[in-house]
């Protein structure tokens, strides 16, 4: 079985009819290899994807892996195309990684930083955002700090809208990826067990992750202080702990998030000594894990927070490999986007 092959069986999708164009690689959005449905014009959180539409994008970002030697070979699906990242807030792998994504396609991409913008000059977040759709933008990437920002966009812009982050709601892109990483490194995701540890409350990368492990098929269990973990949370169909010795045995994958101290308003726990003792990865939890433990961390860690540097750095770590295929899924979602564009401007 080809690595190719092997990614689109492992969650169980019907036999993938890969397209390619010449050389293998697909060379136009009307050629693009998917192996199921999308027709969506956003991707605005995995909360309104089916199991089947995620599959599209992971099995995609894995043709992507195979057809560009892990996203290094660049490709000219998206050429013609613009991409502006507009992003209120701060970001360095998600930004980067959308901009080369797009470029990686052959797309133009034009970078926006709410600081250097009219915005400081009253402007508002719709206004600024037509503005630069005037000019010629068919997707655009937004990080905000409220959540439903995006969502606004998107019922105004006739481009595409990712979502890279809107406040404390979704992250899909984040979400997606890890799903990826941990197909890629376990073979599938349904009857997996993976646990979310740290800030469940602040974090949208949380909300990205039960959305689509549950539909996937995966057992989800958040785990971290009481105060850090909201009760309503179970209302997405995951398990609730308080421990993370108690659960490690049971796990397959742990996902570390960052304790989100900038969206906090008031103290959760005593002190970071404290937390990282209850809920820090470190090399005594490792060796009470099972054996082939998957930890991923979204990023930035905060070593000896979160995970201690051994963990960080150490054979369990896929933190890198995370990364990297960020690039892939982003590829995926923005070609899907970007064909979803294409066939409303050709109808119209
Ligand atoms: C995450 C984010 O911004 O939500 N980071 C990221 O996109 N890689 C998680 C975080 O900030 O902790």
């Amino acid at each position: 079985m080809t690595r190719l092959e092997s990614a689109f069986g492992a969650v169980g999708s019907a036999q993938a009819t890969v397209v390619t164009g010449a050389g293998g690689l697909p060379m136009q959005l009307a050629d693009l290899p998917t192996s199921g449905p999308w027709g969506e014009k956003h991707l605005l959180g995995l909360e309104r994807l089916t199991a089947a539409q995620i599959n599209t994008v992971l099995d995609l970002a894995a043709h992507y892996d195979q057809a560009t030697n892990g996203g290094t070979e660049r490709l000219s699906v998206l050429k013609g195309l613009v991409v502006a990242n507009l992003f209120f807030e701060n970001s360095t792998r998600t930004r980067t990684s959308f901009s080369l994504a797009a470029r990686r396609l052959g797309a133009d991409t034009v970078d926006f930083t709410a600081s250097s913008s009219s915005l400081s000059k009253g402007e508002t977040f719709i206004d600024t955002a037509l503005t630069i759709e005037a000019m010629g933008i068919d997707l655009v990437v937004c990080r905000h700090r409220t959540p439903g920002a995006p969502h606004l966009l998107a019922r105004h812009l006739k481009a595409g809208v990712l979502n890279a982050g809107d406040g404390t709601h979704e992250h899909p892109t984040q979400g997606l990826l890890d799903i990826y990483t941990i197909r890629k490194h376990c073979g599938r995701i349904a009857g997996l067990t993976v646990a979310l540890v740290g800030d469940i409350r602040h974090s949208r990368v949380a909300r990205s992750n039960i959305h689509g492990l549950v539909k996937l098929g995966a057992r989800v269990i958040v785990c971290g202080p009481s105060t850090l973990v909201p009760n309503e949370i179970r209302q997405l169909g995951v398990d609730v702990a308080w421990s993370l010795d108690d659960i490690l045995p049971e796990v397959d994958c742990v996902n570390l998030l960052r304790v989100q101290f900038e969206r906090q308003r008031g103290a959760f726990f005593p002190s970071i000594a404290e937390y990282a003792n209850l809920f820090g990865m470190n090399g005594d939890r490792i060796r009470k894990a099972r054996p082939n433990l998957l930890v991923l961390a979204p990023g930035p860690i905060n070593r000896g927070v979160e995970l201690t540097p051994d963990v960080a750095d150490g054979p369990h770590s896929v933190i890198l490999n995370q990364v990297s295929n960020g690039l892939l899924i982003r590829m995926a979602a923005l070609s899907l986007l970007a064909r979803e564009h294409q066939k409303k401007q050709d109808a119209a």
